[in-house]
This record gives structure tokens, sequence and C-alpha cells, in this order.
């Protein structure tokens, strides 16, 4: 018996999926005092949330993401105003436009990347396959990448990553978080420049003329949203590649359909992301008088609404629910959310990850995982292996 009360943040790093089905079976919304937040982990319960915004707002006072990302994002608010944010994204990230520009893009990295594991022999897939392709495709379609490298890239992830996690306020955090936007106000600057002076079809073009004001408003309206575009596209997608990665090659006879079926891919990368959510926890405010369940939330309440429990849940995903299977009956999981803040980069990180799957297995039929190297899951805020040793050839 699990008692919501003793569940620790460290026994949720390591494992969190036998304490969510505890708790979706006995306590579906529960207060969790380790976190301070209520936690809802039943999957009709968390689309619902998802999808109303008016009881379960994104704005949460407080909010480390806006102290980390220098003020409101599309993220941390809803209705028009986050609409505003989100739309000058759309011409990059829509999917037809993803379609146009990038396909070629993703395969010159991947193949880019390939050669330099098969001249290795093997290597690390998150940091030397996933990674690189994750941040530098990103980098690519937000027009800057002749000026950042990849390894700048990550560490701006890892300084925005510490801000926006930053509930306990450590100053060692708030002061790397502070230096990357630094980093990356004065990068980006110089573009806002000259794309206010001479608009373009560029992602940064659209933004500067997205709202009124004179420069200055305009990046400071613009900087939050494309720094959460920054946090959202550089991490995830490697995470999401490397659980697929590690799950076909401990699933061989799947492995093997998917090396003869090409079209299988897709159906990999959707259940590996169902199986476990690169993000497994989303955070939403509560207004007064909200009930979920049997739960009277109280005033001011922080909830989140655990995606990775809803895609484990029985109830919807039956008895094999935690099981990665390719060939499980298609429908949608919740791990790019539901409702008005659906992932934008959805279909951005889908044809990168499907390209990705598809190129690797495509050179290394016989790739395999390195058995001195034991593979280890953590987290469960954002959670992959933390590494991914393989053999090639
Ligand atoms: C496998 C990869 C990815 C996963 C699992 C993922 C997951 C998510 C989830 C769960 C949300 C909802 C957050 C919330 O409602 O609180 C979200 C929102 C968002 N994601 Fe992604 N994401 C991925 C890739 C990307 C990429 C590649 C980009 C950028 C190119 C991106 C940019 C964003 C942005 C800007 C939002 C905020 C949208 C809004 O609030 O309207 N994500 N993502």
């Amino acid at each position: 018996m699990i008692d919501p009360d003793s569940v620790g943040v460290a026994d949720l790093e390591v494992d969190p999926y036998p304490i969510y089905a505890h708790l979706r079976q006995h306590a579906p919304v529960s207060h969790v005092p380790a976190l301070d937040v209520w936690m809802v982990t039943r999957w009709a319960d968390v689309e619902s949330a998802l999808n109303d915004p008016e009881r379960f707002p994104a704005h949460v006072a407080d909010s480390p993401t806006d102290d980390a990302l220098g003020g409101i994002s599309m993220m941390t608010t809803d209705g028009e105003p986050a609409k505003q944010r989100r739309r000058p994204f759309d011409s990059t990230l829509r999917p037809r436009a993803v379609e146009a520009s990038m396909p070629e893009v993703f395969e010159q990295l991947c193949s880019d990347a390939l050669d330099i594991l098969e001249t290795a022999g093997g290597g690390d897939l998150l940091t030397q396959y996933f990674e690189p392709i994750s941040v530098l495709s990103l980098a690519h379609a937000m027009g800057i990448a002749d000026r950042v490298d990849g390894l700048t890239l990550v560490r701006w992830f890892g300084g925005l990553a510490a801000g926006v996690s930053n509930y306990e306020k450590d100053p060692t955090k708030t002061a790397f978080c502070s230096a990357v936007s630094d980093e990356i106000d004065d990068v980006v600057r110089p573009l806002f420049e000259q794309a206010f002076a001479s608009p373009d079809d560029s992602m940064i073009s659209n933004l500067v003329h997205a709202t009124a004001g004179t420069l200055d408003e305009r990046i400071a309206w613009a900087m939050p949203s494309l720094k959460l575009v920054l946090l959202g596209g550089l991490q995830e997608p490697a995470h999401g590649g490397a659980t697929i990665a590690h799950c076909l090659l401990t699933h061989t006879e799947q492995l093997d359909a998917v090396i003869s079926d090409a079209d299988l891919v897709a159906a990999a990368v959707e259940e590996g992301l169902r199986w476990t959510a690169p993000i497994g926890n989303l955070l939403r405010g509560v207004a007064p008088g909200t009930t979920l369940g049997d739960a009277k939330l109280p005033r001011d309440a922080r909830v989140i609404l655990v995606v990775s429990s809803a895609n484990r849940d029985r109830e919807v995903w039956g008895p094999t629910a935690d099981d990665f299977d390719i060939f499980r009956p298609r429908r949608t999981h919740l791990s790019f959310a539901a409702g008005p803040h659906y992932c934008i980069g959805h279909h951005f990180a889908r044809v990168q990850l499907r390209t990705a799957i598809r190129m690797l297995f495509e050179r290394f039929p016989r790739l395999r995982l390195d058995p001195l190297h034991e593979v280890v899951y953590r987290g469960h805020e954002y959670r992959s292996p933390t590494s991914l040793a393989v053999e090639v050839g």
C-alpha cells in the first residue's frame, strides 16, 4: 500500500510507474507533500483537465518558468494572449512547413552522426546520435545554425531547464539560467534587429512583427516564447529517440518487423513515446471551487497532470498497458499533451524521430546494446535512459 504522503522524489526519479499504478487505483487525485502538488494520474481526469483551461489554467502564481524565461510565454498563459504568442511559430512548425523544409536537414544530420558512430564502431546513441540531431535541427529551423554549435545549444538547454524546474529557488540554478539567458539574448538580438528592419519569412522575423511597439518591447514580448521553443525542442526528441531505440533493441521480434517494413517506424515512434513520455508531468493552476473526481481542490492548489501515468492507464490501454508493443491498436497518447497547449513541435519531433530511427536501423541492421553498459532510466518530470551505449557492425 503506497500512501501519497510517503511518495518521495527519489522513488519517483528511479521508477514512478509502480507508484502511478497504485495512485490510479487508490488515490487518483491526491496531494503529494514531497512535491507540494496535487497529482492527477488517471487518463480520464488528465485528459479532461488538459482540455479545460478555465478550471485548470496554465498560469500558476510564482511560476519558475516565467522567472527563467523572463516573462509570460505561450505556455504559461491561456486564451488570446497564448494564441498571439503561439501564432508566429506556425509558419515554421506546422506540419506542411515541416514536410517542406525539414526532411533533408534531418537526413543530413542523421547521416553525419551515423558516419561518426560507424568510424568509432559504436558509442552512446543519446549523446552522439539523438542529441546532435535534435539540437542542430532546431537551430536550423530557428535560423541560428550558423551562429551556435551543438555543445552551446546543449548548455543553453541545461541552463533553461535548471531555471524552469527551480521551485526551490536555488541561487546556483538561478545564476546558471540567467547567464545562459543573457547569452541567448546576445546571439539572437542582432537577428531581431535585422528582421525588424527588413522582414523575411524566418521564425524570428515572424516573431518581431507579431506585436507592436519599439524593438525592445517586441523583443521582451517574444523572447520568453522563443526560449520556450528552445527548451521544448532541444531535449525531448533526443530523450524520446533513446527510449524508442532502446525498446526496439530489447524487443527483437518487433525490431525485425520494423527493419523489414519501414511503414512500422511511425508505430514504433508513437509506442515508445507512449510507453515512456519524455515529459511526464504538466503543471496547472486551479480555479476556485474546482473539484476533480472525489477531490475538492483547495484555492491556490497546483496540480500536475501526469501524462506518463495516463499513458499506462489500463482503463484505456488494457491489461498490457505497461508493455512496449508496436502492434497494439492505434490510438492517441498524451505525450504531446492535449487541448490548447498541445505541443507546437509535435510534427517536427515526429518527422525527426521517424527519420532518425529508420536511418539508424537501415545503416546498422545488426546494431546491439553494449553488454558492458547497463541501461538505466531516470526522472519522472523528464524521463529517458541516461545513456544508450551500442555496438555497430
Ligand atoms: C518528443 C518530443 C517532444 C515532446 C514529448 C514534447 C512534449 C510537449 C508537451 C507535453 C507539451 C505541453 C506542455 C503543457 O501543456 O504544459 C509541449 C508543449 C510545447 N512544446 Fe513540445 N514536445 C516535444 C518536442 C518539441 C519540439 C521539437 C518543440 C519545438 C520545435 C517543442 C516546443 C513546444 C512548445 C513551444 C510548447 C508550448 C506550447 C503551448 O503552450 O502552446 N516541443 N510539448
